[in-house]
């Protein structure tokens, strides 16, 4: 006998929570009105929604479409051969489809890609992906911020945090993770703008099932620097504890969250570009500098 919804009987789609199809509707944008709910006012403050064209971002975007705000979207092209100019599209159409107003950014821009941190990894000491992931954080803050964004809205879901509060245990690191919460606020002087993590709550599977059973648009193929990268690993074994343990990863969170230092030291700003940076230099500029 199939497994019935607990609110309505109907099939079930999502066998996690024992939901069909409409209420793991409810059950994700409940959870994102309420990180939404935090922010006062939010009509009235200019949002940023980043969109990659991933599952979890165009889901996301046409949740927060359907709600009165006033928002635009942004892309940020990275230069990945495989991906970035077709997800691009998928992006546009998404826009498009919806009226919304698409701002698209690219590294290249900025003399280079996400190709060229790929072919120096050794170099930098880096993984690919911490490097592209510093590259999006500062552009998408410092495009927000000079066209007069209040707050940046990403698409991380509950799985990622999770993830990255092991990656945080592993290297004896917390900081990222215990300052990490669904709402930052915006801090002018800094240079920083707000950012909104609504699918803080939201497992990956069910943002995944929630668009493809709402048939939301989105790119299907993966970033080809992910093999070998260690949070896609840790990401898979999260979820493996989770299947044994329901509840690990949101109980993860919240202990990393907890057991994080305050933030002794203030906040200081890059020499050459004047956003946040924890040393005389941003990680961005010297990206900048070194692939020069
Ligand atoms: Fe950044 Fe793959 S999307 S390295
Ligand atoms: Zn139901
Ligand atoms: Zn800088």
């Amino acid at each position: 006998m199939s497994i019935k919804c607990r609110f309505c009987r109907k099939a079930v789609i999502y066998p996690e929570q024992r939901l069909c199809v409409d209420h793991l509707s409810k059950f994700i944008e409940k959870r994102v009105d309420k990180v939404l709910g935090k922010v006062l006012g939010l009509e009235e403050k200019k949002i940023l929604v980043t969109v990659s064209g991933g599952k979890d971002s165009t889901g996301l975007a046409h949740i927060m479409a359907l709600r009165d705000l006033n928002m635009e979207l942004l892309y940020l092209n990275l230069g990945i051969p495989t991906y970035s100019d077709a997800s691009q599209k998928v992006v546009e159409d998404f826009a498009k489809a919806r009226k919304l107003k698409l701002n698209i950014i690219t590294l290249n821009d900025y003399g280079f890609t996400v190709k060229d941190f790929h072919e120096k990894q050794e170099e930098f000491r880096s993984n690919t992906c911490s490097l592209c992931g510093s590259a999006k954080r500062y552009l998408f803050n410092k495009f927000a911020f000079e066209n007069g964004f209040d707050f940046i809205v990403t698409a991380h879901n509950l799985d990622d945090f999770a993830s990255f509060a092991v990656m945080g245990i592993s290297s004896g690191d917390l900081r990222y993770i215990s300052k990490t919460a669904s709402v930052s606020w915006p801090k002018k002087e800094q240079k920083t703008v707000g950012r909104i993590r609504p699918y803080f709550h939201v497992p990956e599977k069910a943002s995944l099932i929630y668009s493809l059973s709402n048939n939301i648009p989105f790119f299907e193929g993966d970033c080809e620097y992910v093999g070998g990268n260690k949070q896609g690993d840790i990401k898979t074994r999260v979820a493996e504890l989770e299947r044994v343990a329901p509840g690990f990863r949101q109980h993860l969170v919240k202990f990393t969250r907890k057991s994080g230092t305050p933030e002794t030291t203030a906040p200081k700003s890059c020499d050459s570009c004047g956003y946040p940076s924890a040393i005389d230099s941003c990680r961005f500029c010297r990206i900048k500098e070194r692939l020069r």
